[in-house]
């Protein structure tokens, strides 16, 4: 039985008080349907600047009314740090996912980002400290790498910043590092690299490379590829990154806590076998659907050519084991895509 496994167990057998913030998000709300199928008590916290309500109505409908029951959200801000303080009274553990994402956003409007991804973020952490909350689990970014040649990514060789939204998820580290000595408050930063999945929003300027694709070719308009294709990222579906939030709250090892780790899969996919394999399952679950060649473009500035993680540490420490292989994956947003995409 896996570490996981066992930990499902554990949770079911003993509920306890969850505060996710970016509750209405993809990751967000993908945390909060998985720990109310584990009957834990949740509480949701979104300002719903880039969240929606449908993410959290369609939770509601696949838990059902019973297990909603444990749900509480607050539409609020996590600049707004008394609103911290009261999403975090009574909390066990804090799933800290709250941010503007997206790199090119971040390099448009810098302050907004770090408004919500630093000033938010410590808002947070005074309140999980204030509130004596158990841990607090947030989300870093791989964007932390950087320019760093190195292949593949490991934790303590970091490069030259690339984006202003990098330097934020990094300063979340730096404070989360100095609340542990100073105040001796236990938290896990996640590296997530490039997560996919059902709910991960399709639409706007800022929309990731997988939904963006998807809604394209359902659609039947077309996809272009920025540069030759042969840029490779390590695509992690969302089921891997809920299993990582929920062993990092809860794992016993003193040595596990007041880490950052990379979550991915551990494989490198380029955009153009990307591009052949959503086509090709788009083709398999939707045969009406043309074939269509991508469209290449310039390399967008800014841009990591490549990107692979080791996620040894993980494995180690935490008993992550991402179960999810990317093809399997795929499988499963595409089939929420067909039934989503309009
Ligand atoms: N999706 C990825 O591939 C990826 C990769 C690396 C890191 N991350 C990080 O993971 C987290 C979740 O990302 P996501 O992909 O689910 O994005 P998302 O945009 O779907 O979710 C973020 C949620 O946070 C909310 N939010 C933003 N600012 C807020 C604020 N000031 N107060 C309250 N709520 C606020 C938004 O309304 C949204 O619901 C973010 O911290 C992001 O930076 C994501």
């Amino acid at each position: 039985m896996s570490k996981y496994d066992q930990l499902e167990g554990t949770l079911r057998a003993s509920p306890k008080s969850w505060l996710v913030t970016g509750a209405a998000g993809f990751i967000g709300s993908n945390l909060v349907e998985n720990l109310l199928k584990l009957d834990q008590r949740v509480v949701g916290f979104d300002n719903f600047s880039t969240g929606y309500v449908k993410n959290l109505q369609e939770v509601q409908q696949i838990v059902g009314p019973k297990r909603w029951a444990n749900f509480k959200l607050i539409e609020n801000d996590t600049r707004d740090a008394a609103a911290c303080q009261s999403a975090c009274a009574g909390i066990d553990y804090v799933l800290h996912q709250a941010a503007l994402g997206s790199v090119p956003r971040s390099i448009t409007d810098p302050i907004a980002s770090h408004e919500s991804n630093v000033t938010g973020f410590i808002n947070m952490l005074v309140a999980a400290r204030d509130q004596k909350a158990k841990r607090l689990v947030y989300a870093s970014s791989s964007a932390i790498y950087g320019d760093h040649p190195g292949l593949p990514k490991v934790e303590d060789k970091i490069g030259n910043l690339l984006s202003p939204y990098a330097a934020t998820k990094l300063i979340n580290e730096v404070y989360a590092g100095t609340f542990a000595t100073a105040y001796e408050f236990k938290s896990i930063g996640l590296r997530y690299f490039n997560v996919f999945g059902p709910r991960q929003d399709p639409d706007g300027a800022y929309a990731a490379v997988i939904p963006k694709w998807i809604a394209a070719l359902i659609k039947q308009e077309p996809v272009a590829i920025n540069g030759d294709g042969e840029t490779s990222r390590d695509f992690c579906f969302v089921d891997n990154v809920v299993q990582a939030n929920l062993l990092a709250a809860t794992a016993a090892n003193p040595e596990a806590v007041n880490q950052a780790y990379n979550i991915a899969l551990g494989e490198r996919t380029t955009l153009n076998e990307l591009f052949e394999l959503l086509q090709t399952t788009l083709r398999r679950l939707d045969p009406k659907l043309p074939h269509q060649k991508p469209k290449y473009q310039d390399f967008r500035a800014g841009d990591v050519r490549h990107s692979l993680a080791d996620i040894s540490k993980a494995r180690t420490l935490l008993g992550y084991d991402p179960k999810c292989r990317i093809a399997d994956g795929i499988d499963i947003a595409l089939d929420w895509y067909l039934k989503n995409v309009v």
